[in-house]
């Protein structure tokens, strides 16, 4: 089953992560920890393998995905050796990397994307391309009256307007295209009921929002265990300290209110009440792509006695991401190919603000990954879970 994944944001860290791990999983380079589509309870013979997965994408820049990777391996979130080794397999990756259309009404921006989609599926044979978008993060576009209803939003887009937010402009030609769409951002993408019933209408499935590596992951370990101690948890803060072009992304405040109420869903529908605190995003330069988090968790048990938690968290971003993304686009294409359509609930394992669900719980969330798992290895058409 070839398999096309198309990086929304494909010459950024966590892009270039991915199709550098992609293509030393492919070449025997290195083996997949970090790949829960890896683990024996995911795995199964409906995912296309590495070998199956065929990269592109767009971006904004046309920095060489080799000399990406070479930065990348400079700060030490690549092995050099990898990068060296697979010199030739990137450069066959370079051309399949397009610009993202420029000028014109996003009409006709949409339609060259559609175009690139529609060119890639085409010249590679592909069954299917998922579009995954991991392109920066956007602040929240401002309300328009099209964001209501697809014939409205087609109309609006033939105007001089910008009526969609780039994440946005990119599932509907996604979804426009008959490709799955995939958000490992906390941007608006397909949020808006003209585009959820676009994608109704051409029967895709999509999955989202934002990729939960770091605090969150740990959040969605931790508050199920105070919920299910009857502790009263009284305060929650948290701090994540990140250099990296996403850490400069985040020091816009409208994008850094993006990320932190993406971030902020968890507690308050775990624990069935918000604690005080909240969580801060710093941009600091010199720590690149590895962030740290630290939180502090107060809480009340047996007669009001009180406890503390702290945790520290230091991690690679681009690192935890990447095997995700390659999990995501597996798995997105198993359930289109499974004839799975709307939102791929059962993918709220990957995300820190899912869609369509308020199970946050990692351990409830892997038991439906791996009831999804086992559905789509024994074949059938799998109704989706709505
Ligand atoms: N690394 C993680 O652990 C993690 C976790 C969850 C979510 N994310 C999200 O993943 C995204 C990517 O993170 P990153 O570290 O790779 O950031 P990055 O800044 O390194 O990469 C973003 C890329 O997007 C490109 N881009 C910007 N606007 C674009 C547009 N309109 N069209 C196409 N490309 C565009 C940029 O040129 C850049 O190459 C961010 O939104 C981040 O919040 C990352």
């Amino acid at each position: 089953m070839r398999t096309g994944v198309w990086l929304v944001g494909a010459r950024g860290s966590v892009a270039t992560t991915s199709i550098v791990g992609a293509l030393a999983l492919r070449a025997g380079l290195t083996g997949p920890i970090g790949c829960v589509t890896e683990l024996p309870e995911v795995r199964g013979p409906a995912l296309p393998s590495f070998t199956d997965l065929v990269l592109g994408g767009h971006d904004v820049v046309t920095t060489p995905l080799a000399k990406r990777a070479e930065a990348l391996a400079a700060a030490g979130v690549l092995p050099g050796r990898l990068v060296a080794a697979l010199t030739d397999e990137l450069a066959a990756v370079e051309p399949e990397l397009r610009l993202a259309p420029t000028g014109g009404t996003q009409a006709e921006r949409a339609a060259a994307i559609v175009r690139d989609l529609t060119d890639f599926r085409q010249r590679h044979r592909l069954a299917r391309v998922v579009v995954v978008n991991v392109s920066a993060t956007e602040p929240a576009p401002r309300p328009h009256p099209a964001h209501a209803d697809p014939a409205a939003l087609r109309a609006a887009l033939t105007g001089p307007d910008e009526v969609l937010p780039p994440s946005s402009l990119y599932a509907y030609a996604a979804v426009t295209a008959g490709c799955p769409y995939v958000d490992f951002t906390p941007s608006t993408g397909l949020r808006l009921p003209a585009l959820t019933a676009l994608a109704d209408e051409h029967r895709v499935p999509y999955a989202g929002h934002d990729g939960k590596t770091g605090e969150t992951l740990l959040k969605s370990v931790l508050a199920p265990m105070f919920a299910m101690r009857h502790l009263e948890v009284r305060s929650w803060s948290g701090i994540n300290l990140l250099g990296g072009g996403d850490g400069a992304t985040l020091a816009d405040p409208d994008a850094n209110a993006a990320k932190v109420r993406s971030k902020q869903r968890l507690l308050g529908e775990t624990l069935g009440y918000l604690p005080q605190g909240g969580t801060r995003i710093e941009y600091v330069e010199e720590l690149g792509d590895f962030k740290t988090a630290w939180d502090l968790v107060t809480f009340a048990g047996f007669l009001g006695t009180g406890g503390r938690l702290q945790f520290t968290w230091h991690g690679c971003d681009s690192a935890l991401a990447a095997p995700l993304v390659l999990d995501l686009a597996r798995l997105t294409a198993a359930a289109h190919a499974a004839g799975h359509t709307g939102p791929l609930t059962d993918l709220a394992f990957f995300f820190k603000d899912p869609l369509g669900t308020t199970t946050h719980a990692l351990a409830d969330q892997w038991t439906r990954l791996c009831d999804l798992a086992r559905r789509l290895h024994e074949g059938g058409t799998d109704a989706p879970r709505r």
